[in-house]
């Protein structure tokens, strides 16, 4: 078990596989004690990453996963959209655990603030494509597209203008919400802006680190060791995914190294993610996806519902082709199959093994185990049919599986040598 966690090297990323909520949070948690520096690098609040520890559940939209231990520098780069309030909400919520992370953030000063106007932008244009299609994206109304078309546009506002004297900050903040006004037609709510970043600069303005890729750079020349978690996933990767059905940013670890600025060959492993199953919150393709009944019976069991909307999540089976997608576009070194807990019921598990000629999934039929792996540590525990299951997942896409998650808390987790 050392052997493997040793040759993950001083940077590794979790980059989730399938259309996010795989359990990035998890295995960053897991992993976390061996790192340094704990970075997020991509996307927003539309993020929600759980961690069960004992009987304690937390969940970060923000903050990296990595955060609950002790010591670890923290950070949130370049390529994030940050909602103010919703980062100090997880900062307090945080502190009322006993664990204080202010001292040991540093957040990018590059990074995007994310209004209230472009949550309210992002609810308005979902309701403008329902009523013109008949359904939306199902975004998280988080704000994350208008965050990112005002990056883009470039008319955003950084991290960096909490820096400004008050009488210019109120000036950029002042500029921003007319434009948005004048674009979208919405109502915005000036002092309740201002009130929020005067808030976020009083407790965070010491933490804006204004060359956050070089103080980096120089970290990981002194020896320091980095874990980077990926937001979403690469179904939902604006280039790469399941387009319009995706979010604003690029989720795989393409978008990780530019939105920390660290240079790709720094990198010494990416995990991908991947549940033992598939689901998706939120509209769009999912070829894979079960009949109502068995959706029930993987979200009854696999507690499939977001941990940032509380929607329903869509459920269905492993799709082989898109996880060879994500091996190719991230050069996984490492999966983390997770939930293999959840599938301990079925007699028989359908999984998508390519398309055929007419657009249809082909599947193939794995046996079933019919028996609890729940909390199983060690791969020869494993029933043989699970054992099986997880082989041909790394030979399908000649990927090894060094974790393979059977419960959601910290150490219901398989490492393998
Ligand atoms: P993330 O966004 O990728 O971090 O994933 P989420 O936190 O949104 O959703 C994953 C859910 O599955 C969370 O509720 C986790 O506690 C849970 N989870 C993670 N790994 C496992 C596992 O191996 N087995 C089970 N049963 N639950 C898991
Ligand atoms: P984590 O990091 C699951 C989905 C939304 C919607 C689409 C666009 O927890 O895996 P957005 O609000 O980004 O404009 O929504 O992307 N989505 C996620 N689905 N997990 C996430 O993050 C997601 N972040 C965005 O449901 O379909
Ligand atoms: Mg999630």
């Amino acid at each position: 078990m050392q052997n493997i966690l040793s040759s993950l090297g001083p940077v590794t990323a979790v980059i989730g596989a399938q259309w996010g909520d795989e359990g990035k949070g998890k295995v960053v948690d897991m992993l976390a004690e061996r790192y340094d520096i704990i970075a997020r690098a991509c996307g927003g609040a539309n993020a929600g990453h759980t961690i069960v520890v004992g009987a304690q559940k937390h969940v970060f939209h923000l903050l990296p996963s990595g955060c609950l231990h002790p010591g670890k520098t923290v950070v949130l780069g370049s390529g994030m959209v940050i909602h103010l309030p919703t980062l100090l909400e997880e900062i307090q919520t945080l502190k009322q655990a006993r664990i204080d992370i202010v001292d040991r953030l540093w957040i990018a000063a590059n990074a995007h603030i994310l209004l209230d106007a472009h949550k309210a932008v992002d609810a308005r244009q979902e309701e403008q494509r329902a009523q013109a299609t008949g359904e939306g994206i199902g975004t998280t109304k988080r704000g994350i597209g208008p965050a990112y078309m005002e990056k883009t546009g470039r008319t955003g506002l950084r991290m960096e203008s909490l820096l400004l004297p008050e009488k210019s900050l109120q000036e950029a903040l002042h500029t921003q919400l007319r434009h948005i006004e004048e674009l979208y037609g919405i109502q915005t709510d000036a002092n309740m802006e201002e009130q929020n970043l005067r808030e976020a600069r009083s407790l965070l303005g010491k933490r804006i680190s204004h060359d956050a890729p070089a103080h980096l750079a120089a970290n990981m020349s002194q020896g320091k060791s980095v874990l980077i978690e990926g937001a979403q996933g690469v179904l939902l990767d604006i280039d790469h995914g399941t387009y319009p059905y995706v979010t604003s940013s690029a989720t795989t670890i393409a978008g990780a190294l530019q939105g920390l600025g660290i240079a790709p060959q720094k990198l010494t492993s990416c995990i991908g993610v991947a549940k033992a199953y598939c689901t998706r919150v939120g509209a769009g393709t999912f070829a894979t996806e079960a009949d109502e009944e068995c959706q029930n019976r993987l979200r009854e069991r696999g507690g499939e519902y977001g941990a940032t909307t509380g929607r329903p999540r869509r459920c269905g089976w492993l799709h082989l082709p898109d996880l060879n997608k994500g091996a190719i576009l991230n050069g996984f070194t490492h999966w983390n199959i997770t939930k293999l807990d959840v599938l301990d019921k079925e007699e028989s598990i359908p999984v998508g093994v390519g398309m055929q000629d007419d657009g249809t999934v082909q599947w193939k039929q794995m046996p079933g185990w019919c028996e609890s792996t729940a909390g199983i540590t060690l791969f020869e525990d494993l029933p043989t049919n699970a054992q099986s299951y997880v082989r041909f997942i790394e030979e399908q896409t000649g990927v090894p599986a060094a974790f393979i998650g059977t419960g959601p808390k910290r150490e219901e987790m398989i490492t393998r040598a």
